[in-house]
This record gives structure tokens, C-alpha cells and sequence, in this order.
């Protein structure tokens, strides 16, 4: 494999491994205002993330690649609002989707077409966490101001499932 290629995939890793601990601190936040569906839905996208973390983790053993853990940053946000960490969410995913582009565009640039056949699947992955993050600022700014939608909304966010990544290596 290409040396920035490897290099770009390693680096992921421990983004992925942030974003889990970044959402896992957005559900601590709605934890702590008595919003459980919220809390859980960042659970469950916490866990998606450590997936993310770990595939490209055994794609590159797969590959005979060396995978070097670093230091996982603290996450940095504050909140006020309610909606706060929602748009927070929407930006974090449109830097995730910018970070995977370049791995992509170096993969394929090196034609590393297994490394890009590989990024496919992360590309519509991304594509699919935007359009939930996105959604989910939809339904706050319908319903958050609202007590009784407010309760309803966070009812349904109670019912996020988890389950394992479709990706098979
Ligand atoms: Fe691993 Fe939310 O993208």
C-alpha cells in the first residue's frame, strides 16, 4: 500500500475512535437534561463509530499493514441548547465525509483500487450520517420548542437499535 495511503487509514482509525467518544459525550449532555432518547440515539451512533474504527483496523491487518494506536483527543464542545449538539453532529459528519474524500482521492490516485473499493462502502455510510444528522435538526426545529413534541421525539430517538455494519472484509 501506498505509504500516505496507509498513513491516512491509521490517522481514520483514531478519528473514528474520536467521533465515538465525541457522540458518546453528546449523549453524557442529553443524559444530564433528562432527555434518554437522545442520549441513546448518540449511544447507539457512538458504537456505529467504533465499527467504523474497526474495520479499517482489520482491513489494514488484512493488508499487512502496521496500525499505530494514538492518544484519543477529549472532546472540545460546549452546549447550551438543546439542539446544540445536533448541529455540532451535522458539521463533525461533513468533516468525517471531507476526511474520507482525501483517503479516497490519494487510494485511487496511487490505484489502490482495493483501498477505494473498500472506501465505497464508507462513502455511502457518509452520505447516510448526514442525512441523519441533518433530519434530526429537521425534527428540533418542528417540534423542540414544544414540550409535549419534545417528549414524543425523544420517545422515538429511545427506539434507535444497533446493529453491526452491513461491510463484510
Ligand atoms: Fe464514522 Fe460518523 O462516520
Amino acid at each position: 500500500m501506498d505509504k500516505k495511503v496507509s498513513a491516512l487509514l491509521n490517522d481514520q482509525i483514531n478519528k473514528e475512535f474520536y467521533s465515538a467518544y465525541l457522540y458518546l459525550d453528546f449523549a453524557n449532555f442529553y443524559e444530564d437534561k433528562g432527555l434518554e432518547g437522545f442520549a441513546n440515539w448518540y449511544q447507539v451512533q457512538a458504537k456505529e463509530e467504533m465499527d467504523h474504527a474497526m474495520l479499517m483496523y482489520q482491513f489494514m491487518h488484512n493488508n499487512s499493514e502496521p496500525v499505530t494506536l494514538e492518544a484519543i483527543a477529549k472532546p472540545d464542545k460546549t452546549f447550551s441548547a438543546l439542539i446544540d449538539p445536533l448541529k455540532a453532529g451535522l458539521a463533525h459528519e461533513q468533516y468525517v465525509t471531507g476526511l474520507i474524500g482525501n483517503i479516497y482521492a490519494a487510494a485511487n490516485e496511487s490505484r489502490d483500487f482495493r483501498t477505494t473499493q473498500f472506501l465505497d462502502w464508507f462513502i455511502k455510510e457518509q452520505g447516510e450520517e448526514e442525512k441523519n444528522a441533518s433530519d434530526l435538526i429537521t425534527k428540533m426545529e418542528l417540534y423542540g420548542d414544544d414540550a409535549r413534541s419534545l417528549y414524543m421525539l425523544n420517545s422515538e430517538l429511545a427506539g434507535r437499535v444497533y446493529s453491526a455494519p452491513s461491510l463484510v472484509l
